[in-house]
C-alpha cells in the first residue's frame, strides 16, 4: 500500500518545514492520511491513531529506542530511556518500584510545603515560576533536596533554551551533576529516590536522566495548567484537579512527538515498515484528532469526567516504556496547584500557543496575577493533596 506524504518541497524534502513549523507540518501530514511519511534526513513513518499507537509502544522487542531522536540530546540518551529489550524490563521493573504512588506517598508533604513556599506574590510569568518550582520538587523528590540549587539550575537551563541549545554536549556541567548525585548517594537523606538507588552501579546516570526527563516536560505542564486555573471563573476544589490537568495534558502534551526504530521488516495498521525504518508517534496529533475528541482545540477538563481512554490519550505515551515519572509529575502539578486553588490568581493576558522543542512548551508568556480581592474573601489553607493514579 502506498503511504500518504504532505507537499514536499522538491530536494529539500520536508526538512525545512520540520525545522521551521513542525506542528504544521504534522498536522499537513495528519490531513493526508492516518499513517503518512516525511522525507526528512532519512524517510520517517508517522501514525497517530490508536491502532499505531499501540503497534509501536507496546512491541519492544521491533521498536528499539537506540537510535531514534532522545538519542540526539545527551540529557536523554542515557540511563532507562536509552536502553532496549531484553535488558529494559528488568530495569524498569527494579526502578517503577521507587517511582510507584505508594513509594511516593511520603513525599507529598514535603512538595506540598514547598508549594507554599513558592506560591507566587505578585504578577509573574508562569514559565518562569513553575520552573523554579518543578526544580525544588525534584531536587526534594530525587535527592532530598541535597543538590545545591545554583549547580540544579546550571544543568537545567539548556532545557529552557531553544534548540539546538539541549542538544549540545555539556561534559563540565554534566561531570559536575555526576560529582555532586554521586555525594547524594554517598549519604543519601531518607525518603528520596536516590536512598533506594544507593548502591546500584548506574544509580548515578538513572537520577541524572530522571531529573532531565522530569524538568523541562512538568514546568510546561504546570505552567499551561496554572494559568488555566487562574482564567477559570469559578474556585476549583483541590481535590478536583486531575481532570484540569488531564486536559492541559491533552491540549499541550510536552513528549508531543515520540521516536522508534524498527529492528526488523514489520507491518503497523496496514503499512509495511522495513527494519530500520524510524518511525513517529505523536500525542499531539492523537489528542487533537476529531474522531478521539470531539471539539478537540476547546479547553474543557469535563470531557474527562468519564476516565482517560487507552492508546488514544497518552501524554505519558503507554505500554511498557511509558513515563518512568507519572506518578511523580502528576503528584508534583497536584501539589502545585492545590495552594493556588484559593487564594486565586488571575490570568492578565497571555499567549498558550504551544511551541515545539525538545519538548512542547508555551510559545508566549503566561502572566498570572494575585487576586487580592478574592483572597481577602477566601483565605483558605490547604494540606497536601491525594496521590491518585497516572
Ligand atoms: C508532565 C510531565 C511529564 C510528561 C508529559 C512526560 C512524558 C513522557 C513520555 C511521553 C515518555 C515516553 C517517551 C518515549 O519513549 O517515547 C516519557 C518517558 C520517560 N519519562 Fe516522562 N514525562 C513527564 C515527567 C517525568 C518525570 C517527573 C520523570 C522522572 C522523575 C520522568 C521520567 C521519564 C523517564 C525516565 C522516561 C523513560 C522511560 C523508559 O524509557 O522506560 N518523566 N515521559
Amino acid at each position: 500500500m502506498s503511504v500518504a506524504m504532505p507537499p514536499a518541497i522538491p530536494l529539500l524534502g520536508h526538512l525545512w518545514d520540520w525545522t521551521a513549523h513542525p506542528l504544521r507540518l504534522l498536522s499537513a501530514g495528519a490531513a493526508a492520511g492516518p499513517v503518512f511519511q516525511l522525507r526528512l534526513w532519512r524517510r520517517v513513518l508517522v501514525g497517530y491513531r490508536p491502532e499505531w499507537n499501540r503497534a509501536i509502544l507496546a512491541d519492544l522487542d521491533t521498536f528499539r529506542s537506540v537510535g531514534s531522536l532522545s538519542g540526539l540530546t545527551p540529557y536523554l540518551a542515557a540511563g532507562i530511556v536509552h536502553t532496549d529489550a531484553p535488558e529494559h524490563q528488568p530495569r524498569r521493573r527494579q526502578l517503577n518500584r521507587h517511582f510507584s504512588a505508594r513509594a511516593l506517598g511520603t513525599l507529598s508533604d514535603r512538595l506540598a510545603e514547598l508549594a507554599v513556599r513558592h506560591r507566587p506574590q505578585a504578577t509573574v510569568d508562569a514559565s518562569a515560576w513553575a520552573g523554579a518550582l518543578v526544580r525544588h520538587m525534584l531536587n526534594a523528590a530525587l535527592f532530598g533536596s541535597a543538590v545545591p540549587d545554583p549547580l540544579l539550575a546550571r544543568f537545567l537551563a539548556p532545557l529552557d533554551r531553544r534548540l539546538p541549545a539541549p542538544m549540545l554536549p555539556r561534559p563540565r556541567i554534566f561531570g559536575r551533576i555526576d560529582a555532586a548525585i554521586a555525594a547524594v548517594l554517598a549519604a543519601p537523606p531518607p525518603g528520596c529516590v536516590a536512598e533506594h538507588l544507593a548502591g546500584a552501579p548506574d544509580a548515578i546516570e538513572q537520577l541524572r536522566t530522571a531529573l532531565a526527563a522530569g524538568y523541562d516536560t512538568t514546568a510546561h505542564t504546570l505552567a499551561w495548567a496554572v494559568w488555566h486555573l487562574a482564567g477559570e471563573a469559578g474556585q476549583r476544589v483541590p481535590d478536583d484537579l486531575d481532570p484540569l490537568i488531564d486536559e492541559v495534558l491533552r491540549l499541550y502534551p510536552a513528549g508531543w512527538i515520540g521516536s522508534r526504530i524498527a529492528a526488523r521488516d514489520t507491518s503497523c495498521a496496514g503499512i509495511s515498515v522495513p527494519a530500520g525504518t524510524m518511525v513517529l508517534y505523536s500525542p499531539y496529533l492523537t489528542h487533537r484528532d476529531p474522531l478521539l475528541w470531539p471539539d478537540p482545540t476547546a479547553f474543557r477538563p469535563q470531557r474527562f469526567a468519564h476516565g482517560r481512554p487507552s492508546w488514544s490519550y497518552l501524554p505519558f505515551a503507554a505500554g511498557p516504556r511509558t513515563c518512568l515519572g507519572a506518578h511523580l509529575a502528576r503528584l508534583m502539578l497536584r501539589s502545585a496547584l492545590g495552594p493556588l486553588c484559593s487564594p486565586a490568581l488571575r490570568q492578565c493576558g497571555g499567549d498558550p500557543t504551544p511551541r515545539p522543542g525538545l519538548t512542547l512548551r508555551p510559545g508566549g508568556r503566561l502572566p498570572i496575577e494575585v487576586d487580592h480581592a478574592r483572597v481577602r474573601r477566601s483565605p483558605r489553607a490547604v494540606g497536601p493533596v491525594n496521590v491518585g493514579r497516572p
